[in-house]
C-alpha cells in the first residue's frame, strides 16, 4: 500500500498566505512577546521558529531571554510590566519552566486575551465548551491539517496517546467536538496494554514524547498515524550530533500506514502558524 505523506508545509503555507494578507493591511501590526526562561536548545530552537515566522508574515515580535534561576515573583512581575507598558497583543511563556516556577500560577498572569497559547483557563475553556477564545495551537494544527487533507473522524475509531495540558486534553476536546465527532479513546503512558488499543483505530494521534515507539505491528493497514512527538536521539552522522523524530517509526510505517505525518515537517509546522493566527486574531478581535 502507498503511504499518504500529510506534510505541514503546504497547511502552514496557506494559513500564513491568509494572515500576511490580514496583516498588510493593518496599520498597526501585531505585537508578539515571547518569554524564554535558561537556555534550553530546544526551547532556543522553538523560539527561533517563532521569531522567523512572525517576521515572515509582518509581525512585530519581541523574544525576553530571562537567566535560569529567575524567580517567579520576577517572572510574575515581567509579565506584568510587559501587559502594562508594551500592551502587545501576544505573550507567550516558552514552556517548559524551570522547576521552582509553576506554570499554572504563570499562565495565569496573562491576561486571556492576550495568551496565544490558548492554555489560561478561560481559554481552556473556550476550547472545551466550542465559544470564543484563543484555541491552544498544538491542537488547532493538527484539526486544520487534518482538514486540509480530508481527514474526516466521524465514524472512525481515534486512538490518542497523551494527555498534556498542552496536547492531549485539549485535544481531545476537539475531537469529541460537534462536527468532528470522533469515537475517541484516550491512552497514556499508564496505560495497560497499549497495542489491544491501537490495534482497533483507524487513526493513531501519539503525543508521548517517546522516539520511535510506535511501530507497524501496532495498528491495522491503512491506518493514519498524526505523530506529534519531536523527540531528540543521538546521531554521529549528523553535524550538531543529533537527530529529530517523532514518536511513530517513520520509516517503519511506509508501505503500511495509509498516511503518515512527518517529524519534522508535520505538526510542528502547524503549532507555529496558529500561533501568529492567534496572534492576528487578537491584533483584530480583542485590541482596546
Ligand atoms: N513548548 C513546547 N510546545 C509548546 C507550546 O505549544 N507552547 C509553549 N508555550 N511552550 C511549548
Amino acid at each position: 500500500m502507498e503511504t499518504r505523506i500529510l506534510e505541514g508545509r503546504p497547511v502552514a503555507d496557506k494559513i500564513y498566505s491568509e494572515i500576511a494578507k490580514t496583516v498588510a493591511q493593518m496599520d498597526k501590526k501585531p505585537e508578539l512577546v515571547v518569554f524564554l526562561i535558561g537556555d534550553d536548545p530546544a526551547s532556543r530552537s522553538y523560539v527561533k521558529s517563532k521569531t522567523r515566522a512572525a517576521e515572515k508574515i509582518g509581525i512585530k515580535e519581541k523574544t525576553v531571554f530571562l537567566p535560569e534561576n529567575t524567580s517567579e515573583n520576577d517572572l510574575e512581575r515581567a509579565i506584568r510590566d510587559c501587559v502594562e507598558e508594551e500592551n502587545p497583543d501576544g505573550i507567550l511563556v516558552q514552556f517548559p519552566l524551570p522547576q521552582h516556577i509553576n506554570p499554572e500560577k504563570i499562565i495565569s498572569v496573562i491576561p486571556p486575551e492576550k495568551d496565544v497559547d490558548g492554555l489560561h483557563p478561560q481559554n481552556l475553556g473556550a476550547l472545551m465548551r466550542g465559544t470564543t477564545g484563543h484555541y491552544c495551537c498544538t491542537p488547532s494544527g493538527i484539526m486544520a491539517l487534518a482538514d486540509y487533507y480530508g481527514i474526516d473522524f466521524r465514524g472512525k475509531n481515534t486512538v490518542l496517546i497523551g494527555r498534556s495540558l498542552i496536547v492531549g486534553k485539549p485535544l481531545a476536546n476537539l475531537l469529541l467536538a460537534k462536527g468532528t465527532d470522533a469515537t475517541l479513546t484516550v491512552c497514556h503512558s499508564l496505560t495497560k496494554g497499549l497495542e489491544q488499543y491501537t490495534k482497533k483505530a483507524d487513526i493513531v494521534i501519539s503525543a508521548v514524547g517517546k522516539a520511535n515507539y510506535l511501530k507497524k505491528d501496532m495498528v491495522k493497514e491503512g491506518c493514519v498515524i498524526i505523530d506529534v512527538g519531536v523527540n531528540r536521539i543521538e546521531s554521529s552522522s549528523s553535524k550538531s550530533g543529533y537527530q529529530i523524530c517523532g514518536d511513530a517509526d517513520y520509516k517503519d510505517f511506509l508501505g503500511h500506514a495509509g498516511s503518515i505525518t512527518p517529524v519534522p515537517g508535520g505538526v510542528g509546522l502547524l503549532t507555529v502558524a496558529m500561533l501568529m493566527k492567534n496572534t492576528v486574531n487578537s491584533a483584530l478581535y480583542f485590541r482596546e
